[in-house]
């Protein structure tokens, strides 16, 4: 999109140039839309799980800006005549619930007949013009704090290998498929200077989506990352997901300080659903996370922003 000539308009708050999760629009002072959409293939067995964690991916760049969800769209693509239509009701009914969950309406859809299936959504929200949370307005000193464990490309990919043992594929579907609702209700009563989801791009990625759209670099304390469970092993037996490599490759040249080729596939590793990453100034940390216990939410502190525009990430122990 990169080639695409950008569209300036004074009520455009959020374009696609600074990589942001969602696009905003402001219709009224009060008032603006949040769009975005989003559909995946398949990455868990059952058909109403994966249309739970799909509808909650694609809820989750509403979040990421502070917006409210207000309606959903389905995007489908399934053999039609290859897979019984019982196995799309079920994948329809995953993300309903979650549409529900959200507290918005599903109002339509669109489904062609493919030979791989997807599923996912178009959603729109609402935010206060003044209140949008993007990508850009991390400042030197903020705290990172993430609220989900990384690592769900490489178990999702052992996953599909036939590997993942039951506890940790329920462990891993039920993150996926929990909604960022309740992390971004708690940013938005407290205020945060940035924030995004962290998906395909890993950590990394998304953080430095954030520093480029900023302007600054960070710091990342290793031991403090939430991760899943067993995911070093999996690394070191090669299960990676090819995004996860490819991440890495693009954003290896700003990684600076000590880290092992393990830590750095899991820093870059491509996630699906995965929570938000939120750029916090230090005096508003400790009412964050008062908000995240008040509503059940986990969160982890696993960095700050520091002051050079080069935007390197620094890893410390
Ligand atoms: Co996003
Ligand atoms: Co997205």
């Amino acid at each position: 999109m990169g080639q695409l000539p950008k569209h300036t308009h004074p009520d455009l708050i959020v374009g696609f140039e600074t990589s942001d999760d969602a696009g905003v629009f402001r219709l009224r002072d009060d008032l603006a839309l949040v769009q975005t959409v989003d559909f995946l293939t398949p990455m868990v067995d059952d058909p109403f799980m994966f249309g739970a964690i799909s509808a909650a991916n694609a809820l989750s760049d509403v979040y990421a800006m502070g917006g409210k969800p207000v309606t959903a769209m389905n995007i489908v693509s399934f053999p039609v005549r290859k897979v019984p239509l019982e196995i799309l009701e079920r994948i329809l009914a995953g993300g309903f619930e979650k549409v529900h969950e959200a507290g918005a309406i599903l109002v339509g859809g669109h489904t062609v007949d493919d030979p791989e299936p997807k599923f996912g959504m178009s959603v729109t929200g609402v935010v206060h013009p003044e209140r949008v949370i993007a990508n850009r307005g991390a400042k030197p000193g903020d705290r990172l704090v993430l609220t989900k464990p990384i690592g769900v490309g490489i178990l999702t990919t052992a996953l599909k290998e036939g590997l993942l043992q039951p506890p940790a594929i329920e462990e891993v579907s039920r993150v996926m498929a929990t909604l960022n609702r309740a992390a971004s209700e708690a940013m938005v009563e407290v205020g945060v200077h940035a924030a995004t989801d962290v998906t395909g791009f890993g950590l990394l990625g998304h953080l430095h989506e954030m520093l480029a759209a900023s302007e600054v670099s960070s710091i990342l304390s290793m031991e403090r990352i939430p991760r899943f469970e067993g995911v070093f092993d999996w690394i070191r037996q090669d299960v990676v997901p090819g995004g996860t490599r490819r991440n890495l490759r693009t954003l290896e040249e700003f990684l600076r300080g000590e880290s092992s080729p393990e830590e750095r596939l899991l820093l870059a590793d491509a996630q699906t659903s995965g929570g938000l990453l939120m750029a916090v100034p230090p005096d508003h940390l400790d009412r964050l996370f008062e908000a995240f216990r008040a509503r059940g939410v986990r969160g982890w502190e696993i960095g700050e922003i520091s002051e050079n525009p080069a935007t390197a990430i620094e890893i410390t122990r």
